[in-house]
């Protein structure tokens, strides 16, 4: 008989409960046939540097980290990976052997094998990219659209000084539009990104025309409810290849699975489906 622990995982917010996480990993658990758990937590900011150097304690082997925590775990973190660092972000923390805490950011990665998933032929270098949003969702795709190589990024934003900040950062790939003219920033754009809350349930609707938008343009957006966004719904109409969000959500998740429960999980259509449940 073995006394090994039964690794344990989760994640971290404030709300949490509306969390998809919980039933990926869960899900990965069980198609892989692997011991462990995975949990939502429901943390407050102030507590939450006492959850992380204790969960170690109670069998933890990482975490994942969602809003509104991700700059804090960054700053409490022992060692920080490159692209948390440049995203200015965590979403995954992993115990080490001492409980320490290594912390990365998955979002660009998730977003990057979420478009090339589903747009197989989506080539970035083949023309500018069109990020609406200059949020901490908005850093992630610009980091990941600079690793693919697009040639230049178009960002706007209603608050233009937030788009002139990821300017000053990311450099000359960058070119800020006002959010005036945000539906001019489409011409012979390649690629269309939001990471506003414009669309999603709940929230004011997508409000930029698209007369300027090309057929060839791939199209994809951030917000998962509904899937079909009312930016992809009239990106479809226009004849573009369009992706929704789910998928970005999904493959974040595989790097972290991978580094806690020893397996490399599968993003499929049942995964889609466990997450969609
Ligand atoms: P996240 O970290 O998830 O990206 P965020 O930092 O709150 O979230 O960013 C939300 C994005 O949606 C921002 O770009 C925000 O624009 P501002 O920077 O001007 O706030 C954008 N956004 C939210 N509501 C909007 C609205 N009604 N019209 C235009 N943009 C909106």
């Amino acid at each position: 008989m073995t006394h090994d622990k039964i690794p344990l995982a989760g994640v971290i917010g404030a709300p949490v409960a509306h969390s998809r996480s919980p039933l990926l990993h869960q899900h990965w658990l069980s198609m892989l046939d692997l011991p462990g758990y995975y949990i939502p937590m429901h943390v407050e900011p102030m507590d939450l540097e006492t959850a992380l150097r204790n969960l170690p304690k109670l069998g933890f082997v990482g975490v994942n980290i969602t809003v509104p925590h991700k700059e804090q775990a960054l700053q409490l973190a022992d060692h920080v990976s490159d692209q948390a660092r440049r995203i200015g972000a965590a979403n995954t923390l992993t115990y080490g052997p001492d409980g320490e805490v290594h912390a990365d950011n998955t979002d660009a990665y998730g977003f990057d094998r979420n478009l090339r998933q589903h747009a197989p032929d989506w080539d970035p270098a083949h023309g500018p990219a069109v990020i609406f949003g200059a949020g901490g969702a908005a850093r992630a795709v610009i980091v990941a659209l600079l690793d693919a190589g697009v040639p230049q990024i178009r960002i706007t934003n209603r608050t233009r000084s937030r788009a002139e900040a990821l300017k000053q950062q990311f450099g000359d790939r960058l070119t800020v539009v006002d959010w005036d003219q945000a539906d001019e920033a489409l011409e012979g754009a390649a690629t269309v990104v939001n990471t506003t809350s414009l669309g999603m349930t709940g929230h004011p609707p997508w409000r930029v025309p698209l007369d300027r938008l090309h057929p060839d343009a791939v199209v994809t957006d951030i917000v998962y409810a509904p899937l079909e966004t009312p930016l992809l719904s009239a990106a479809r109409a226009k004849g573009c290849q369009c992706v929704d969000g789910l998928g970005m959500l999904l493959h974040q998740g595989v790097p972290g699975f991978e580094r806690w429960f020893g397996m490399r999980p599968e993003v499929d259509t049942a995964t889609r489906a466990a997450v969609l449940r």
